[in-house]
């Protein structure tokens, strides 16, 4: 199995303390995707954190890049975790002390972000904005804290591209659009650009991979979420969504399937 985020679970106010190892294992799953360690890679050389700089990572899951951010800002800088959800602020806390990072976390909302005006060096948020009904505001507040100059990394999934194959491509597009029903701004990989355009930010660079899954790797329990979704949103019937099931199954057992969701990685700036 690799990526099973789950479309919903991650929103603010789930903070049931008993979903909490469901989102660590979907956390954990996702850092080991290939495509998302090489879109981490490639947003961290173009993020450049260097040493002595204060680096706030927005959304911070289980710390693992608050505590990449921490490793790059050395003991003359700081990497603060923003985090609501306490269980994966705890986990984030462990796995930290663990490894001797200073990666510190905080409780706290990107709406209301727990830093001054203008005191940041640089911005990281993974996977966040898809969360956000009004992603806005939050880009926004990475604007006020940044100071001229600072620079932000956005990383998202943009839900509307995900693929299922083989099969009827009408079927399987049907299929695909339950993942535009979980997320509350499901095509947030496609707005990043245009978001911190608006908000006055310089684009430096931008990239993309995809969350790719196959035969060996492909996430059953998202793709009866997918269906489910589907069905509800009357995309699909019972009986088609059964029908499209059985044709990824035969596929799966012959070596075939198919799935891909792309993200998306901007780079910026604030102006001087
Ligand atoms: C899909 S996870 C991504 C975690 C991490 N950035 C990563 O890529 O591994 C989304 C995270 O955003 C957090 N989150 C949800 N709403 C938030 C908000 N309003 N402000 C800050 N974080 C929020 C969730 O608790 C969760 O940890």
């Amino acid at each position: 199995m690799a990526h099973t985020e789950p479309l919903t679970g991650f929103q603010k106010r789930n903070i049931d303390p008993e979903t909490v190892p469901r989102l660590v294992a979907a956390l954990d799953l996702q850092e080991a995707n290939d495509g998302v360690r090489r879109l981490r890679d490639w947003s961290y050389e173009a993020l450049a954190p260097g040493l002595g700089e204060r680096a706030l990572d927005i959304g911070s899951g289980t710390g693992s890049q608050t505590r990449m951010l921490a490793a790059a800002v050395g003991s003359t800088g700081a990497a603060l975790g923003v985090e609501p959800n306490p269980g994966l602020r705890a986990v984030a806390e462990e796995r930290a002390a663990a490894v001797g990072s200073t990666a510190r976390f905080a409780d706290g909302d990107a709406l209301a972000l727990p830093a001054a005006d203008g005191t940041v060096d640089v911005v990281w948020c993974e996977r966040l904005l898809q969360h956000l009904t009004e992603p806005e505001r939050a880009v926004a507040e990475m604007a006020r804290v940044l100071r001229p100059g600072g620079r932000v990394a956005l990383i998202d999934t943009d839900w509307a591209t995900t693929v299922l194959h083989p099969g009827d491509p009408g079927l399987m597009a049907a299929l695909a659009s339950g993942a535009l029903t979980g997320a509350a701004n499901p095509y947030s990989g496609r707005r990043l650009v245009g978001l911190l355009s608006a908000a006055g930010f310089v684009i430096d660079d931008r990239g993309s991979q995809s969350l790719l899954q196959d035969h060996t790797s492909v996430a059953w329990p998202l793709i009866r979420m997918l269906g489910d979704s589907a069905v509800r949103r009357g995309s699909l019937t019972e009986p088609q969504r059964d029908t499209a099931y059985a044709e990824l199954s035969q596929a799966a057992d012959r070596g075939a399937l198919h799935m891909s969701v792309t993200m998306f990685g901007v780079v910026a700036h604030r102006p001087q």
